[in-house]
């Protein structure tokens, strides 16, 4: 049986402010499934609210995996039950090594039902799996002994949510903007890395992807089977691999001129924003 993450009219808010205002998606393991829309649409939004992140307030709908209630899952639990995001501004971990940080990470998510202070994967076998993962994206293995996104370059926390996809394998995987910072090479070579991890994937089976991206180079190795369009807190449209492209050749527009309703709320969003500091 295909697995799926299934999300249907989901509403959020943030500090009681609507956000997502009925959000229907639903991808299957092995499909590749872009997200695009103007700055501030609440694509994050959506990723962090699948995530779990407390600051995302559901107020409607339901997220499904597999048939379970993901929103009576905390953080955690979503984590172990295959769901992983890369996140657009990482949070710095000082005083957390990368490696010992990918090393529980690792060890909660293929170990489900551990309990905290349980042993840990084998150092030894770790060890020789971080190396090799760090290898294939051209790290130098040196990165892992620094603390957690402390003082990284954008570039290099791009490099670093890709490892973590790399060592966790997840079922789905919400990759938000994964290839901001990055120059030209480095985003040719996510691009790869992400489509090599989606095939070797827990499991034997694809990834299920969710690309939040503005640009075409990501989707390169990853071509999307699917592109959905968000608008004001909605999906607006949803096309193929020529949607994608459409967009990051002519931007939104079209996009706002075929949807007055959510074009009028994106630009009340704007208008509650707050000033730039
Ligand atoms: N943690 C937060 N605190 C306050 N406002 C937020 C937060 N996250 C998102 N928002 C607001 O939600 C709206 C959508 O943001 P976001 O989901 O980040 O958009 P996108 O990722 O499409 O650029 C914006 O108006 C943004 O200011
Ligand atoms: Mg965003």
């Amino acid at each position: 049986m295909t697995e799926t993450l299934v999300i249907k009219d989901l509403h959020v808010s943030v500090e009681g402010k609507p956000i997502l205002n009925g959000v229907n998606l639903t991808i299957n393991r092995g499909e590749t499934h872009a997200l695009m829309g103007p700055n501030g649409s609440g694509k994050s939004t959506l990723g962090n609210a699948i995530m779990g992140h407390p600051s995302y307030e559901v107020t409607g709908g339901t997220i499904e995996i597999n048939g379970e209630d993901v929103l009576d899952m905390d953080a955690s639990e979503r984590a172990r039950a295959g769901i992983f995001m890369a996140f657009q501004r990482p949070m710095a971990i000082p005083g957390v090594k990368l490696a010992d940080f990918l090393r529980h990470a690792a060890t909660n998510v293929r170990n489900p039902d551990r309990k905290e202070g349980e042993d840990l994967i084998p150092m030894r076998e770790f060890r020789k799996e971080l190396k090799e993962k760090m290898g294939q994206l051209k790290m130098d293995t040196e990165f892992a002994r620094r603390y957690v996104n402390d003082g990284f370059s954008g570039g290099e926390m791009k490099r670093a949510e890709i490892l973590q996809l790399a060592m966790l394998r997840p079922k789905f995987a919400i990759l938000d903007e994964t290839d901001s910072g990055l120059d030209v090479d480095a985003v040719k070579l996510a691009s790869q890395s992400i489509a090599a991890i989606a095939q070797e994937t827990e499991g034997g089976t694809e990834m299920g992807i969710l690309i939040i991206t503005h640009h075409d180079k990501l989707l390169e190795q990853n071509t999307p089977d699917f592109t959905h369009v968000m608008l004001g807190g909605r999906l607006v449209e949803t096309g193929g691999e020529e949607l994608a492209r459409e967009l990051y050749t002519n931007g939104y527009d079209r996009i706002r001129a075929d949807h007055p309703v959510e074009a009028r709320v994106e630009a009340e969003m704007q208008d509650e924003e707050p000033a730039a500091v």
